[in-house]
């Protein structure tokens, strides 16, 4: 471990506690420390390998927090169960870079941070959506270039979205509240597909629709597709929500931008590798009126070559749940995984993770993703 690159908190702590990274807000050191932790955290921004961890985990730590950059395999698990660790919780709500079965093996309950990042990050969504649609990038771009000589009839003409239809792809928390937003704000109709059907989510549009019928106006939709295809030929936007693992691996390749509009816009605000990249740029370059707008990439922190070049691609660099209270609640539930898990506590197991970031939260540590596997009690009032 390179000292000057780790800072400690609550030296005397009687557990020791490894975090990956600086975290927002100080909630989450306050988290550890009371419960008896020193926590080791990596000061620096560089991204840390395997060895690089296995180092900080050392002789003796007893829990980490760790990044979605990082690869968490079997190595690092059982490196940590060999240093007498007993918790690890990603600081993300996806865990893709986790090898969960490994975790289990070395039986080592896994957090992550669901519930804090779903209205944020269809935010960012529904910004990349209408930063897409309507060429705010390109316009910006133009602006600052000197370009703007006065009003024209046809300067960046985009398209309007209102009353058209979304197609959002997994309907899990962050879909649906992005699915919501384009419903009730846009008024635009959802098809949407997922293993399951969320008839939350349809009862909802259903309910808002009503409204619009008793305001005399005309009623949204929701409706679960039959298939991607059917959802890829009908939606005007198609937005990404889905896990990523190996049967969601390119699932938007060239066959399937193919069945989308000429004209549709796709957003990705979920994981880089649910789109073929490659393709994505051949597609974007011979079709100049479809748009993509990408918090996410295949090869994070790349580019897939032709990407940055392209005027119908808008991109930002993985900034969908960036919003300081999402960070810190993140943080806080990072924490509490881990503290929880520490001092004994049962799995929370509800989906309203709100209780957590209160003044009085739960003896419970939030979310562990294999609980279940490892047989791990449930919090009971
Ligand atoms: C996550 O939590 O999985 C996001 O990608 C980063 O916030």
């Amino acid at each position: 471990m390179i000292e000057s690159r780790w800072r400690v908190h609550n030296p005397e702590g009687t557990m020791r506690v490894v975090a990956t990274k600086e975290l927002p807000g100080t909630a989450w050191i306050e988290i550890l420390a009371g419960a008896g932790c020193r926590i080791d955290v990596c000061s620096s921004e560089a991204i840390l390998g395997r060895e690089e961890i296995e180092a900080a985990i050392g002789e003796r730590c007893h829990g980490c927090i760790g990044q979605l950059t990082e690869p968490w395999g079997a190595g690092l698990f059982e490196r940590l169960a060999a240093a007498g660790g007993r918790t690890y919780s990603n600081y993300a709500v996806g865990y893709n870079n986790v090898d969960l079965d490994a975790a289990t093996r070395n039986r080592i309950p896994v957090g992550n941070t669901p519930g804090v990042l779903t209205e944020t990050t269809a935010e960012m969504a529904v910004a990349l959506t209408f930063a897409a649609a309507r060429r705010v990038v390109e316009g910006d771009r133009f602006m600052r270039a000197g370009k703007f000589e006065g009003w024209l009839p046809s300067l960046f003409l985009g398209e309007l979205l209102w009353r058209r239809t979304v197609g959002v792809v997994g309907a899990g928390r962050i879909g649906a509240a992005y699915a919501r937003m384009m419903a009730e704000g846009h008024k635009m109709d959802v098809i949407y597909c997922d293993l399951r059907p969320n008839r939350h989510l349809e009862d909802a549009v259903a309910s808002y629709g009503h409204f619009l019928a008793a305001e005399g106006r005309r009623p949204v939709i929701c409706r679960r597709a039959e298939s991607l295809e059917e959802l890829l030929r009908e939606a005007d936007v198609v937005s990404l929500h889905t896990v990523l693992d190996a049967s969601t691996r390119h699932l938007i390749d060239r066959e399937r931008l193919a069945l989308m509009k000429e004209n549709a816009v796709l957003v990705n605000s979920s994981r880089g590798p649910l789109i073929d990249e490659q393709a994505l740029v051949e597609h974007c370059r011979g079709n100049p009126s479809f748009r993509a707008a990408l918090d996410v990439f295949e090869d994070e922190p790349r580019m897939k070559p032709g990407l940055e070049d392209l005027p119908n691609v808008v991109m930002v660099p993985h900034i969908g749940s960036a919003t300081r209270w999402t960070r810190e609640g993140m943080a806080v539930l990072a924490a509490s995984n881990v503290a929880g898990i520490l001092r004994g506590f049962p799995v929370w197991g509800r989906p309203d993770m709100l209780p957590f970031l209160g003044p009085n939260p739960p003896d419970a540590a939030p979310s562990i993703v294999n609980a279940e596997a490892l047989g791990l009690p449930l919090f009971k009032e």
